[in-house]
């Protein structure tokens, strides 16, 4: 380990995050009796200009006088390239007491945007004497916001995660893709001739972002979630899509529809034969250990100090899991 200590930021399950238009407060009801682990109510892309000002009071009711039980609650105000985002901020936080938990940052692309939103609410908190501190979920979803991640995280220590957004990036970078968080059929290798034969085999186009995404930001401590998929009549798609991420190592995804937000709670909830498995390590480990070996077999395959450190981060996730949901 480094001699820098790695401090995980404030624990919460984030395995399914459904957005909600601040547009449609109709949808309200059925976002919180869905089993979301955190709702978004959304300012920015999902509110057509002519409805931000009704969203934001449709938001400020809902805050004052909606019951939405224990369930991790945020807003995503609109960037702060707009000239809305100030006032998302003012009048959502002044009118709202304290319930909101989260703000969500979208195309955040240099750390003084994070500074600004903060020195924002800092202000507000402290003139209203809020006691519930405010957190904040980024959107990485811009080539400014990629390159400039590991600094962006920098500026403000109310950031708890990264989120991957899909259609922003892919418009950033000018990628020739429009399927949000899918595949594309022409991001393909096609294999040389075998018996005769070559292959088509899909590629995975937002590996690296997301990989990047996922290694810097847990060198801050932070919760890693995958951003949307796009097509919600297709189950299958978005599950595999999920397993992707959640092997490369985020926690969560987002639901832009009710019927994804179990898909997203299965698969990010640990399988019962992977937390078996990490408890096994950790047993043979110690045995190992108390006979003086560093490293030892567990059904043929070599396990040590670091197998050890993979199977801890399952239980610890697995705890959290049992202990909130
Ligand atoms: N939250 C809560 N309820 C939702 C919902 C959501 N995000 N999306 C749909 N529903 C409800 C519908 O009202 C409908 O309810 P009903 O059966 O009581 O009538 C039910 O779930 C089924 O909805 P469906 O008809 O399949 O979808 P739709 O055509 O009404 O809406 C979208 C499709 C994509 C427009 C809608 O899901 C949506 O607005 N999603 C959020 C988009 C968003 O916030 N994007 C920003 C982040 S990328
Ligand atoms: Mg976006």
């Amino acid at each position: 380990m480094s001699f820098s200590e790695l401090k995980t930021v404030r624990t919460r399950l984030n395995r399914s995050e459904l957005f909600v238009p601040g547009s449609k407060p109709e949808l309200f009801e059925k976002a919180v009796s869905s089993n979301a682990d955190v709702i978004c109510i959304d300012l920015e892309d999902a509110v057509a200009p002519q409805d931000k000002d009704q969203a934001k009071k449709n938001i400020i009711s809902a805050l004052n006088d909606f019951d939405f039980g224990k369930k991790t609650i945020s807003i995503r105000i609109n960037g702060l390239d707009t000239t809305y985002c100030y006032r998302d901020v003012i009048d959502v936080m002044e009118n709202s007491g304290e319930r909101l938990d989260l703000i969500m940052i979208p195309k955040v692309g240099v750390p003084e945007d994070c500074y600004a939103i903060d020195m924002l609410v800092t202000q507000i908190e402290n003139k209203i004497e809020r006691n519930k501190k405010i957190g904040f979920e980024l959107i990485v979803e811009t080539s400014l916001g990629i390159t400039n991640l590991d600094n962006i995280i920098t500026g403000s220590k109310r950031i708890e995660s990264l989120h991957f957004g899909y259609a922003d990036y892919a418009a950033s970078v000018r990628m020739r893709t429009t399927n949000i968080g899918g595949p594309n059929p022409d991001y393909v290798t096609l294999t040389d001739e075998i018996d005769g034969n070559r292959e088509k085999h899909w590629n995975d186009l937002w590996h690296y972002p997301v990989s990047k995404m996922t290694t810097i930001g847990r060198a801050h401590g932070l919760r890693i979630i995958d951003g949307p998929f796009g097509d919600f009549s297709d189950p299958d798609g978005f599950i595999a899509h999920a397993k992707r991420t959640a092997i490369l190592g985020c926690e969560g995804k987002w639901a832009i529809h009710p019927s994804q937000v179990d898909l997203a709670n299965e698969v990010f909830t640990l399988p019962e034969a992977e937390v078996t498995k990490a408890r096994e390590i950790l047993k043979a480990m110690k045995s190992a250990q108390d006979s003086g070996a560093g490293a030892a077999t567990l059904n043929g395959k070599l396990i040590d100090a670091a197998s050890v450190r993979q199977a801890e981060q399952i239980i610890t996730q697995t705890e959290l899991i049992e202990s909130q949901s």
